[in-house]
């Protein structure tokens, strides 16, 4: 059976677009209860200035709360040199660096240029040797909401350089939801021919609605690592309405059905999926935490035990 690993980002990607403040312990009681769900790992929070994501600020203390569980990587984001040094203290075993494949986003989203970045970036790379494994989530890579598209040429450009830096991981995101599945199978193919030896992660948002489609485009051409957002909470500031990334417990239960092993124990994951609009507020897009799952038969309506009894001779 084929595994597939699952990155959970709820509460970073997921919470970090949501307008009301998550209090600490809600945010330490998710976690612990997303890591006795059978995860790879977990998207704790960011390292970000607390004044760009006010959501995140709590960043120290929830690393400080949260139950560690073995075979769980606890990653977080890491945006600069400041970041890292926050990271390091609060024992991440991975740090999740960031940057943009098109230039309008990363100024708008970073504030800098991307060589700017880049350059900040490998300094991060550096500081984590012998502390950290560092993945780096490339932005933007399936198009960018200002420019339009981005080349996959430019996509691996900047892969290439993050690999030749010795990062461990590349995650490749559909920051808005503009990618399709045959864009999403090109581009699998294409990384895969050349990073090998990487840890390649695919990370779609369903702002059009073809994350799932996206999902398995990828599978099939042999990725078998996601993020995904319980709840299906997330967002990007430059996609006003936007809806967010893929929804975990819709896309594992799809999985599940296909016969996928995702080490996942989804009965648990709804139970945390259907609490979710209690802790941010409002009603949320997971469909299955709604529907229920496939096999969750209804009883057949009476009478049509009644219609069955006058069939029978
Ligand atoms: N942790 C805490 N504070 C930080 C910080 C960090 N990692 N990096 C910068 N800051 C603070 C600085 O101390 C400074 O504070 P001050 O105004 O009180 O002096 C302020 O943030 C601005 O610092 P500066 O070095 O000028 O950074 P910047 O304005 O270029 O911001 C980022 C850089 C990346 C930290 C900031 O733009 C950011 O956090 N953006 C959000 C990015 C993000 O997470 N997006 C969503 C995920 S893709
Ligand atoms: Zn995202």
């Amino acid at each position: 059976m084929t595994r597939i690993y699952f990155n959970e980002v709820v509460t970073r990607d997921g919470f970090q677009n949501e307008p009301h403040f998550v209090p600490t312990e809600d945010k330490v009681a998710l976690i612990d209860g997303l890591s006795h769900c059978g995860f790879a790992k977990i998207e704790v929070t960011s390292f970000t200035s607390s004044k760009a994501i006010p959501m995140l600020k709590d960043a120290e203390a929830v690393m400080g709360q949260i139950e560690r569980v073995p075979g769980v990587e606890y990653t977080v984001l890491v945006p600069n040199v400041r970041g890292a040094e926050r990271a390091l203290a609060c024992r991440a075993e991975e740090w999740n660096l960031v940057m943009s494949t098109s230039e309008t986003h990363n100024l708008a989203n970073l504030r800098m240029s991307r060589e700017q970045s880049f350059a900040g970036l490998r300094e991060v790379v550096a500081q984590a040797q012998g502390h950290a494994a560092v993945n780096v989530s490339l932005s933007t890579c399936f198009g960018c909401p200002m420019e339009g598209e981005v080349a996959e040429s430019e996509v691996l450009r900047w892969a290439g350089r993050f690999a030749d830096l010795g990062v461990r991981g590349l995650t490749i995101c559909d920051t808005t939801g503009m990618a399709h599945p045959r864009q999403a199978a090109a581009m699998a193919r294409a990384l895969q021919t050349r990073f090998a030896e990487l840890q390649i992660t695919f990370h779609f948002h369903n702002t059009r609605g073809m994350g799932l489609a996206n999902v398995l485009a990828s599978v099939d051409e042999g990725i078998h690592r996601f993020d995904a957002s319980l709840g299906g909470l997330g967002g990007c500031p430059y996609a006003p309405g936007a809806s967010g990334n893929i929804c975990s417990e819709d896309t594992i239960h799809m999985l599940q059905a296909m016969g996928f092993d995702t080490g996942i124990d989804l009965q648990r994951l709804l139970t945390l999926a259907r609490h979710l609009p209690q802790l941010v507020g409002h009603e949320v897009p997971s469909q299955v935490a709604k529907a229920g799952r496939i096999n969750d038969l209804h009883p057949a309506p009476p009478y049509v035990e009644a219609l069955r009894q006058g069939l029978t001779p």
